[in-house]
C-alpha cells in the first residue's frame, strides 16, 4: 500500500496525539508530535533565562540568537514503545509536560522565527511520507498537500478533564478550572495569531471525539484510509 502523510490538526488536548501514536503504530508509520518540538523550544528558553515563566516576557534578541544552537528530535524509547522529545541531546519528554510549560508555550510558538525553523524540521522530518504529524498547522502549511487532514474538536469539559487525569497520572495536581482555563487560553492563542495560527483546512475532516472511545477513533481513521485507496487511485494524484 502506497504510504501517504497524515496530518491531524485541532484544540489543546483532543487527544490528538493518543489517536496519531495508535495509527502510527497500527500502519507501521512515523509518529512527529510537533506541539513538543514548540515545548522543548520554550524549556530552553525558560532554562536559559530568555523567558521569565510568570510573566511570559520573552527577550526576544537573546532567544533568535539563541534559536541556532537548538536542537529538537525524537527518539524511539524501545521499552515504552514511545518516541521520546530530546533537547540538545537531553530526554525532555517529561519536563516539557508540565503547566508551567503549557502556560509559556503558546507565547513562544507565536514567534515567527520560532515557527520557521520548526516547521523546516518538520518537512525534513516528513519528507518520505509514511508519517502522521500532529500540530496546529500541519494541514495548512506544513504539509498542505496531505492526502489525509483530519481536524479534531472534543467538548471542553471532557478535554479539560482528559488533561487533569494525564497531569495527576504524573504526579502534577491542578483544579479542572485551571486547566480549562489553561486550555481555552492556548486555544484563543493559537487560532489568533499571525503566524501560521490553527484554523481548520478546507479539506479536512472534522472529527469530534466527545463520545468517542480510542478504538472507536482509530476505526474511523482506518476506514477513511481503506476508502481513499479504494476510490480512484486518488493518492497517486495528490502531490
Ligand atoms: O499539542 P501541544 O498541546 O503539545 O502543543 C503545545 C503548543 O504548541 C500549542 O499550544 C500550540 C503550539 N503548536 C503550534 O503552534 N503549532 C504546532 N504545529 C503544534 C503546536
Amino acid at each position: 500500500m502506497q504510504k501517504i502523510t497524515i496530518a491531524i490538526d485541532g484544540y489543546s488536548s483532543c487527544g490528538k496525539s493518543t489517536l496519531a501514536k495508535a495509527l502510527a503504530q497500527r500502519l507501521n508509520y512515523s509518529y512527529i508530535d510537533t506541539g513538543a518540538m514548540y515545548r522543548a523550544v520554550t524549556r530552553y528558553a525558560i532554562q536559559h533565562q530568555l523567558m521569565d515563566p510568570l510573566t511570559h516576557l520573552i527577550n526576544y534578541e537573546s532567544l533568535l540568537q539563541a534559536l541556532e544552537h537548538i536542537e529538537v528530535n525524537f527518539q524511539f524509547n524501545t521499552h515504552s514503545h514511545v518516541s521520546e522529545t530530546y533537547l540538545n541531546g537531553v530526554n525532555v519528554e517529561r519536563d516539557i509536560r508540565t503547566m508551567q510549560i503549557s502556560e509559556n508555550v503558546s507565547k513562544i510558538s507565536s514567534i515567527k522565527e520560532v515557527r520557521e525553523k520548526m516547521v523546516a524540521l518538520q518537512r525534513k522530518m516528513g519528507r518520505s511520507k509514511g508519517v502522521v504529524m500532529d500540530g496546529r498547522d500541519i494541514g495548512t502549511h506544513v504539509f498542505p498537500h496531505a492526502e489525509l487532514k483530519l481536524f479534531m474538536t472534543a467538548d471542553t469539559t471532557v478535554r479539560a478533564m482528559r488533561r487533569l487525569n494525564e497531569l495527576s497520572s504524573k504526579g502534577q495536581y491542578y483544579t479542572i478550572e485551571e486547566v480549562k482555563h489553561n486550555l481555552l487560553s492556548r486555544d484563543y492563542e493559537d487560532s489568533h495569531r499571525k503566524e501560521n495560527p490553527l484554523i481548520q483546512a478546507k479539506d479536512a475532516i472534522v472529527l469530534d471525539n466527545t463520545d468517542l472511545s480510542r478504538e472507536e477513533q482509530l476505526e474511523f481513521v482506518l476506514r477513511l484510509i481503506a476508502d481513499m485507496q479504494l476510490t480512484k487511485d486518488p493518492l497517486s494524484t495528490v502531490k
